[in-house]
């Protein structure tokens, strides 16, 4: 199937006992057993909901796994990959990422003996300088939040398989109409569904594919012994997400590309961080592993210093200044003291995160209007 038939149809199947063609929200937490252990498939709804099976069914068609699991949120299925662990055991990370999955790792995990180590992945020497018999996991975000970094998922994959490592790939910038990251040899790969896959910034939501059996059923198990679950409306509201998922993407593409040249230009902007730039260190990757660029981007003023990107992002009418991205409104964003605030400053700084840096979520709204609010508001 081409993708736009994939997102409309995957998991979709006529309710059984209606005929309904969406499929129903089950808010249920239980279901009438006819004898002990007598039953439809569904005991208990931490375990099993229809809604919920019918949006991992979807997930994986949609990143041509095999199997899909659904989570309350994308650090909640992070959080159950990193529980695959033993104490002792080693994960390679990417040294730019999410600040929430930093925070999970060294504030959460590392209490409990795993030990991270975190490198720059977007040069795949990086990584194998510092893999060991202890390395376990390979952690990679392509492209990175919020600096649009790449690494080469073909090449990490080569090198956590030589190591008997598992790589899981955060692909929640790409998502799965640009980047398949199982295609390329990934063992896992990672949503916050929050973002593209739901769409409409009214969800919290994670995601897991795979394609191994063995993988899936470790993970289920922890998903269900954990219980950091989705409820069924929200379930819903990722699935007619998904319905729609190429549509948008294509114009948060096309509305991404124009804005990036739009700063590009103008002469009060230092530097963008966009992976569509031909001058992008890994541009020829990202060509290779993407269909198109997507709609992320950040960019620092040339007049660099706190009040002045403080000033700029206060003052646009269509960006929301707000944590979260991938809706289909337009958002600003201040990483350093937002989203990746939970990073110590000196590691920001060192991973190239500079203090003034400004995130956009380029939306699908008019591209001339969203080009005309950030230049009233750079001035
Ligand atoms: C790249 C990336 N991964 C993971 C997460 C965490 O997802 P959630 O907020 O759904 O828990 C986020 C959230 O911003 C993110 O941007």
């Amino acid at each position: 199937m081409k993708p736009a038939t994939k997102f409309i149809h995957a998991g979709a199947e006529p309710d059984p006992s209606t005929g309904a063609i969406m499929v129903p929200i089950y808010q249920t937490s239980t279901y009438v057993q006819s004898a002990p252990g007598q039953h439809k498939g569904y005991e208990y709804a931490r375990s099993q909901n229809p809604t919920r099976k019918a949006l991992e069914d979807a997930l994986a068609i949609i990143e041509n796994g095999k199997f899909g699991l659904a989570f309350s949120s994308g650090v909640a299925a992070t959080d159950a990959v990193i529980k695959l662990l033993n104490p002792g055991d080693e994960v390679i990370a990417a040294s730019d990422m999410y600040g929430g999955t930093y925070r999970l790792f060294s504030k959460v995990f590392e209490r409990f003996g795993i030990k991270f180590i975190y490198v720059d992945t977007s040069n795949a020497e990086n990584v194998k300088a510092v893999i060991t018999t202890n390395t376990k996991l390979i952690w990679v975000e392509t492209p990175t939040n919020p600096l649009m970094n790449i690494t080469d998922i073909t090449a990490i994959a080569a090198l956590a398989k030589k190591a008997g490592a598992m790589l899981c790939v955060d692909n929640t910038f790409a998502t799965p109409f640009l980047q398949n990251p199982l295609d390329l040899g990934a063992d896992i790969v990672m949503h916050s569904s929050t973002k593209y896959l739901g769409g409409h910034s009214d969800v919290i939501q994670g995601a897991l594919m795979m394609n191994d059996q063995d993988i899936r059923d470790r993970l289920y198990f922890l998903q269900k012994s954990c219980g950091a679950v989705p409820g069924p409306m929200d379930c819903f509201l990722v699935l007619r997400g998904i319905k729609t998922l190429h549509v948008r993407m294509k114009q948060h593409c096309e509305n991404g590309k124009a804005v990036a040249y739009f700063l590009r230009s103008h002469s009060k902007i230092d530097k963008v961080y966009w992976c569509g730039f031909e001058d992008h260190p890994n541009y020829e990757i990202a060509k290779k592993q993407m269909s198109d660029f997507g709609g992320m981007m950040s960019f620092t003023l040339k007049d660099d210093n706190m009040e002045a990107a403080i000033k700029m992002m206060s003052s646009t009418k269509l960006f929301s200044l707000a944590e979260s991205l991938g809706g289909v409104e337009s958002m600003i964003n201040h990483p350093s003291s937002m989203t990746h605030a939970s990073i110590p400053r000196e590691e920001r700084i060192k991973n190239g995160l500079a203090d003034g840096l400004i995130r956009l979520s380029v939306g699908i709204e008019d591209a001339g209007d969203l080009i005309e609010d950030l230049r009233q508001a750079i001035g």
